[in-house]
């Protein structure tokens, strides 16, 4: 039985957190420029507002300004759109994040598309998922940048690592792909059509889960001492309608890795809540202060 090191992901952020306001706060002092970060909340999900409020509390207490927006369910793509591009000549915004998803009248990639690639947080933007690809510097999407800090953290150098990726969108697994490449890791992506899903996370050192299914990746799949990152939250269903396991919105939170069988065999694992999760934000704000570093 190895014992397994349970990652966390909280301390990390806290960490990097308060580095970033000092940081921030050189930055004011020495340039006169306090960061500024847009964030556009789209109608009213629930998850969303979650998201949008936290990011604003956890941008001011960098020391940097918040700007919120929210705009209705029933916004015109074209309003949105006027909206990015006021956001996109303002100088006291440096990051422009645009909360997901959007409504279905709005077409997404057209969003992603009209924000300033130089104030693009997100890491969405083509120049970005392009520069990224080709090894060069742009903004790094936040979750995937937060899973390779926890990575580096763990395990120093990961060059000649396998690892394997389960999920190939382009806000996780594919910008995973390409910074382990550029550790150096030997990749390999896994999705929905990839025939012996076990077998394949058996080989590698390396696991990086992002399919929104819950507990899916079992224990007994893992090589012995392999690291796992969990970046799936998933909300089971409430076991009783009267008496909510995990907060006002239902059942209990987990991963997208069954967490318990993984503890024994894994070197290292995060937890859900406290692992990924916090480095999110964490990133979002590091990417924010180095646009404004650069405007
Ligand atoms: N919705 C859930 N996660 C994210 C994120 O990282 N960025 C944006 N823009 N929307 C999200």
């Amino acid at each position: 039985m190895t014992q397994t090191k349970i990652i966390d992901g909280k301390a990390f952020a806290e960490k990097l957190r308060a580095d970033i306001a000092r940081r921030v706060a050189k930055l004011k002092t020495e340039k006169h420029i306090t960061p500024g970060l847009a964030v556009v909340l789209v109608g009213d999900n629930p998850a969303s507002d979650v998201y949008v409020k936290n990011k604003a509390k956890q941008t001011r207490e960098a020391g940097m300004n918040s700007y919120e927006f929210r705009l209705p369910e029933d916004t015109y793509e074209a309003t949105l759109l006027a909206k990015i591009e006021e956001l996109n000549h303002d100088p006291n915004v440096h990051g422009i994040l645009v909360q997901l998803p959007l409504p279905k009248q709005i077409n997404e990639a057209a969003v992603i598309h009209a924000v300033d690639h130089k104030k693009d947080v997100d890491g969405f933007h083509v120049v970005n998922a392009g520069l990224l690809a080709t090894g060069q510097p742009g903004f790094v999407p936040c979750t995937p940048l937060g899973c390779l800090m926890l990575l580096k953290d763990t395990l120093g150098d990961l060059s000649g690592k396998h690892a394997i990726i389960l999920g190939r969108s382009n806000i996780v697994g594919k910008p995973m792909a390409a910074l382990l490449l550029r550790e150096n890791c030997t990749v390999t992506v896994a999705h929905s059509k990839t025939k012996d899903l076990p077998a394949l996370v058996k080989q590698a050192d390396i696991v990086v889960a992002a399919i929104g299914k819950p507990e899916t990746v079992k224990g007994a799949w893992l090589k012995p001492g392999a690291v796992v990152i969990d970046v799936g939250i998933n909300r089971l269903p409430s076991l009783s309608s009267s008496l909510p396991a995990g907060g006002a919105q239902g059942g209990k939170l987990v991963g997208d890795v069954d967490f318990e069988s993984c503890k024994g065999i894994a070197a290292a694992i995060t937890p859900v809540p406290g692992g990924v999760g916090p480095m999110t934000i964490a990133c979002l704000l590091e990417n924010t202060l180095k646009a404004a570093t650069a405007s």
